[in-house]
């Protein structure tokens, strides 16, 4: 199958990487894509933003499936276009998008799929929205309604920066017209865990759970990112609970959305807070996340291509996901600011050295070649993913490798996995000690 993938950054590298390994993808093409995406695909250029631009490439390369990764494509209905020629395409129309595109909607739609999620209340006008923060209590989560790169929620304790985030919103209007509504909602306290699920339309099969860090630094300190880190599978979220999940989430979406006229076809995916009173939904993304593609896809044994081609043909039904029984741990290395302002083209050395270590691959997200030089060109650069037998391993494995790479102001957490190897190292001195699993210090 000639495919064509969309996108340009460390998530839609491992999608190449597995696309590549598909037996099914005999020619792929991506756009705008990366360096990293180069080692797989040839590269077309493309306005990712412009439906029409995303359109016309498809005409001439007239690909047998197409992959979309990112989600602002999708929102604004780039996947119609291509449907409207008669292609098949994993990734959502328009309308379906709209569970990520606008987080009133995703509300609506949970309300009348039942599905447990935080109390909350669309506003428009500032006095109202404070009214019902003030009723919640803090910490306050104040979120723009639409679209924000990932920067339209601010969660906090001070109830002046709250009223300050809805001001920015309702009347600096510094979101544009994705902050002209904005969303309130109750704090949710636990571990967040990313589960997604490839939809038919019809079927829905979640994938292996896997967790992102968000935010800047270690022991999520500092601002919100985009993520700088992910591993797979989740020890908080063992496999009872994903099919939990995915019957009372993934399911009731998929069949609120065929049955209003917008079947889902593509990644959908639920951000979950594992809360005292269990699983509630946070958010929904319409697309695989960024960084935790870049821990699951090495560990999917599934074919991706096909997997992709059974969704965008509506033949899911029967299918299944198989996954390695590995860990993966996958390390996200930024520019000097990242998240706020960087300067690029700063010369990356050490990538070959690095993917030589077992396990190890290196996706490229914010990098560009200059004068025959790999050289960073965004905030987020490169993701180190690793697979081990253990969280240990792959965790060892993945630092090891994203020593080896350096720049001038490269910065990473060094805590991404610990959770995980905790969690691995407790339930082996569980079982080692069974009768000391009660209470505090569970070591006889
Ligand atoms: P989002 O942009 O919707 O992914 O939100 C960014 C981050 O804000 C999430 O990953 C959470 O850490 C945090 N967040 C969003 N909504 C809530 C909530 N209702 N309760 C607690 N934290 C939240
Ligand atoms: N990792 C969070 C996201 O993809 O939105």
């Amino acid at each position: 199958m000639r495919t064509l993938l969309l996108g340009s950054g460390g998530r839609e590298s491992a999608m190449a990487w597995a696309l590549g390994r598909s037996s099914v993808v005999s020619e792929l093409i991506a756009a705008p894509g990366n360096p990293g995406v180069a080692e797989f695909a040839a590269l077309a250029e493309v306005e990712l933003d412009s439906p029409s631009s995303v359109d016309a490439l498809a005409g001439r390369i007239d690909p047998q499936l197409v992959v979309i990764g990112p989600e602002a494509p999708l929102v604004d209905g780039a996947a119609d276009l291509l449907r409207a020629r008669g292609m098949k395409v994993f990734g959502p129309d328009a309308d379906a998008a709209l569970i990520e595109g606008s987080k009133s909607f995703a509300k609506a739609v949970m309300a009348e799929a039942g599905i447990a999620t935080a109390t909350a209340r669309t506003f428009t006008t500032v006095a109202e929205a404070v009214s019902f923060m003030d009723e919640l209590g803090p910490p306050f989560v104040i979120k723009a309604d639409g679209l924000a790169s990932g920067k339209g929620v601010v969660v906090t304790e001070d109830r002046s920066e709250a009223i300050d985030a809805l001001e920015d919103r309702l009347v600096r209007g510094v979101f544009g017209d994705a902050g002209r509504r904005v969303v309130v909602e109750e704090f949710l306290s636990g571990q967040e865990v990313s589960i997604i699920g490839v939809s038919d339309g019809r079927t829905i099969l979640a994938c292996d759970p896997a967790q992102d860090y968000k935010r800047a630094l270690d022991e999520d300190n500092g601002p919100n990112t985009g993520g700088m880190g992910s591993y797979s599978p989740v020890p908080a979220c063992p496999p009872g609970r994903v099919e939990e999940i995915s019957q009372e989430v993934l399911n009731p979406v998929v069949d609120v959305l065929a049955s209003d006229g917008s079947p889902f076809v593509g990644a959908l995916y639920a951000g979950v807070v594992l809360t005292e009173s269990g699983p509630r939904v946070m958010e929904f993304n319409a697309r695989w996340g960024d960084p935790e593609t870049q821990a699951l896809l090495p560990r999917l044994r599934t074919d991706f291509g096909e997997l992709c081609a059974a969704c965008a043909v509506g033949e899911l039904a029967g299918a299944e996901l198989r996954w390695r029984k590995e860990a993966c741990v996958s390390v996200v290395l930024a520019s000097a600011g990242y998240p706020g302002r960087y300067v690029g083209g700063m010369p990356i050395h050490g990538l070959e050295d690095a993917a030589g270590i077992a396990g190890v691959e290196v996706f490229q997200a914010g990098t560009a070649v200059r004068e025959g030089d790999l050289v960073t060109a965004g905030g987020r650069v490169l993701s180190v993913s690793a697979l081990g037998d253990n969280f240990e391993q792959a965790r060892n494995r993945a630092y090891q490798a994203a020593s080896r790479i350096y720049w001038d102001g490269r910065q990473m957490r060094s805590d991404i996995g610990a959770r995980a190897v905790e969690s691995e190292s407790l339930s082996r001195s569980m079982s080692a000690h069974p009768a000391s699993g009660e209470g505090r210090g569970a070591t006889k």
